[in-house]
């Protein structure tokens, strides 16, 4: 299976795909990794594995689906099937999960459905939350409200920062990442659809 990471900055999760991918027996090839900003760490992972890499700056485009088409092309050219979203911070046109749709992955550092949006560590904190993890979920129009793929679960501590909980989920996610993944190559993920929600994932 072909897939395109989508990423905006650090790049830990993308490193940890690209790892993941690196091993013979593993089911996804990672074909591009396009960045929406230049500056982005980790584009150096995708140099350092020999992956194709490509930044696309949303500001060049007028709106949002311009930007999307660019990239959704960019994919498309590089025979991308796959799309993972790894702290990519754009927010889609409905273009995009339309022409993808139940073929883009986020991870989120939250036990999905709580905790939406931004900040969320902060938000499992002031919510007296005590576990919080990581979400790998497909990507619909609702934002951080698709199909749940897979999850893992951390404990809260008392003393917890923003900061030191963000560092324990962030474990929890390059575990879960690669697992997700290999679930979508080996083609065992399957959807339930359940009407007027969103539909439920089998693996
Ligand atoms: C991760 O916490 C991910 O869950 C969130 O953004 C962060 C990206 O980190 N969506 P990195 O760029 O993968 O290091």
């Amino acid at each position: 299976l072909k897939a395109g990471v989508l990423i905006s900055g650090r790049g830990s999760n993308l490193l940890t795909l690209l790892e993941a991918c690196a091993a013979p027996d593993f089911p996804v090839e990672i074909a591009l990794v396009v960045s929406n900003r230049p500056e982005a760490g980790g584009l150096s992972h995708a140099q350092r594995f020999g992956v194709p890499a490509t930044v696309i700056p949303h500001r060049d485009f007028p709106d949002r689906e311009a930007f999307d088409r660019a990239v959704g092309a960019a994919l498309e050219a590089a025979g991308v099937e796959l799309v993972c979203l790894a702290g990519f911070m754009r927010i889609f046109s409905p273009w995009f999960p339309a022409r993808w749709a139940n073929r883009i992955l986020n991870i989120h550092p939250s036990l999905l459905p709580a905790f939406k949006g931004l900040h969320v560590q902060q938000q499992a904190i002031d919510a007296g939350a005590r576990v919080s993890g990581a979400t790998v979920h497909l990507v619909t129009d609702d934002l951080d409200g698709g199909p749940i793929v897979a999850q893992a679960a951390v404990p809260v501590h008392p003393d917890d920062t923003a900061d030191t909980l963000a560092a324990r989920i962030l474990k929890a996610e390059h575990a879960l990442y690669p697992l997700a993944l290999r679930w979508f190559g080996e083609r065992r993920v399957r959807l339930v659809p359940q009407p007027g929600k969103p539909d439920r994932v089998v693996i």
